[in-house]
């Protein structure tokens, strides 16, 4: 008797899921335009960006060669193995608001011998100055990925910049080149990206942009681009939709600009006296959360629109070179340290970028996510010797076919939902040609209730089988725990189907699917 009640109940159950399921899918349709291959997505899209702040760099990255937790020169192997997988291409470094006070000298030299400065944008922390230059391009080197050097106009002289660029990339015999040697390394070191200066508008110096043109002019007048210093040269970007910062510093100093860069954030609340905290949200904040970030594409459309005024032959990349959560930080740890945990949401969020991103890349030729580790959005979040690989992280593993590939056209029609109060479109996607040869078809459902049944027409792409990744979980908030196997990580999807030239995928609510046409 017992048991057939169990076995009722469970029917039962069943029976309830398998309803709610249906009444819960959405039906929407897309179809690919395989034959108009839109621009390249370059992999620089996939970037990060790493600041001396909070645990950011030390026990993030650098622990010293003598830390018990396993290193190479210093910086921990557990980390570098993670982001080496995730085929990080490229990081920016040291800032941030932190470079605008950044100090060169500071970090060349025995690290005994490094003076002790004060953090003054983080918490007032002691920056022991154990990482520097020759540290971080080990670490980007150790990971695979190109460095984006930062460098200090707000605070600083062209002198110092050329200096230290001279130091880093001279293949003489001139003084600074053989400093760098006597700090143990010969051959020059390889810096395909340089920032001149950062949030100049804010706390890289409070400049207008007519000054900070003026004052990039006379930067670039001494940066010396050349075979020894090929680099692109960045200009200091808008804060969000201020499109009047863009066109001022395009127009009156686009011409010695290879790219500018653009910083948005989201901000559940949009408040930044009380953003919304990163865990045990209820679904109004997430459905304010995607909003919010959603708002990334017009962003980007507005910044574009001026610069295709000001730079018609589309010379100038937009670097979205800071972008990302920012929730309020994690009860009793230090405010100045920006630490956040990050779950399922995020990870959706971060594809719903990337499938942004895909719209725009004859334009948006990077992005970094701030920030790699323990601050922000971040990849990795550490715990002495542990880390956790978050949400955030496997929707970039997922993305990495995406790197190097060309964007296909994915016209979509998303049904338009309300998420307590927010409308926003049920899902986006986005699809490009891999290098591999075959069409990736990407897709972050941001409702957190209703799954998707998404048509998709392929046109004359012809397919034969389709394979790929889901990322979900049933919380909103599900996160990955310290020392325990990741739960909110990709495992196969079986929701695929082609049946001649229509693409069916079942995607589940909450979720980002990742999948390979072949
Ligand atoms: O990423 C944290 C901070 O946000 C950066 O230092 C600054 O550029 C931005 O305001």
């Amino acid at each position: 008797m017992a048991m057939a009640k169990t076995f009722l109940g469970a029917a039962v159950a069943l029976l309830a899921m398998a309803a709610s399921a249906q009444a819960g899918e959405l039906s929407a349709t897309a179809t690919l335009k395989a034959d108009q291959p839109g621009a390249p997505i370059s992999r620089y899209i996939y970037g990060q960006f790493s600041e001396h702040l909070g645990a950011g760099i030390y026990d993030g990255v650098w622990v010293g060669p003598d830390s018990k937790i396993p290193n190479v020169r210093g910086i921990r192997s557990d980390v570098v193995a993670a982001l080496k997988d995730a085929k990080v291409p490229v990081i920016r470094w040291p800032g941030g608001c932190f470079a605008d006070e950044y100090r060169w000298r500071d970090g060349i030299g025995p690290r005994d011998k490094r003076p002790s400065r004060k953090n003054n944008w983080w918490g007032g922390s002691p920056e022991t100055n154990a990482f520097g230059t020759h540290e971080f391009m080990d670490f980007a080197d150790q990971v695979g990925a190109d460095a984006y050097v930062s460098i200090n106009v707000g605070s600083s002289d062209p002198t110092e910049m050329r200096e230290w660029i001279e130091y880093m990339t001279s293949p003489g015999d001139d003084t600074l080149a053989q400093e760098r040697r006597a700090n143990g390394r010969d051959k020059p070191f390889k810096v395909p990206f340089i920032g001149i200066g950062n949030e100049s508008w804010g706390c890289g110096g409070e400049m207008t942009p007519e000054y900070y043109a003026n004052e990039y002019r006379r930067f670039s007048a001494f940066f010396h681009k050349n075979a020894d210093n090929p680099a692109v040269r960045i200009g200091s970007g808008a804060n969000a939709s201020d499109t009047n910062w863009t066109d001022v510093v395009t127009k009156n100093a686009g011409r010695f600009m290879d790219a500018i860069s653009l910083h948005y954030y989201t901000l559940p609340t949009g408040n930044w006296d009380k953003k919304g905290a990163a865990t045990g949200f209820d679904k109004a904040a997430w459905g304010q959360t995607f909003s919010r970030t959603l708002k990334m594409d017009e962003i980007l459309q507005k910044h574009i629109a001026v610069m295709d005024k000001n730079d018609p032959k589309k010379r100038i990349g937009l670097y979205v070179d800071e972008w990302g959560t920012w929730y309020d930080v994690e009860p009793g740890t230090n405010p100045g340290h920006l630490y956040q945990l990050n779950t399922l949401r995020d990870g959706v969020l971060a594809a719903a970028n990337f499938n942004i991103f895909h719209r725009y890349t004859e334009r948006v030729k990077m992005t970094n996510i701030a920030q790699t580790i323990n601050v922000l959005q971040a990849m990795i979040l550490t715990q002495g010797d542990k880390i956790v690989l978050t949400p955030t992280y496997y929707a970039y593993k997922m993305y990495v076919p995406f790197q190097d590939s060309t964007a296909i056209p994915l016209d979509v029609t998303a049904p338009e939902i309300d998420v307590a109060g927010a409308k926003i479109p049920a899902f986006n996607a986005s699809a490009a040609k891999g290098k591999d040869g075959k069409t990736y078809v990407a897709v972050a459902n941001m409702s957190p209730d209703d799954g998707v049944k998404l048509s998709v027409a392929l046109g004359g792409l012809k397919a034969k089988s389709v394979s790929g990744q889901v990322m979900t979980a049933d919380k909103m908030d599900a996160m990955n725990a310290f020392g325990a196997k990741p739960t909110v990580a990709p495992v196969p999807f079986k929701g695929g189907k082609i049946a001649g030239d229509t693409l069916t995928l079942s995607i589940p609510a909450k979720s980002v699917v990742v999948v390979a046409l072949d």
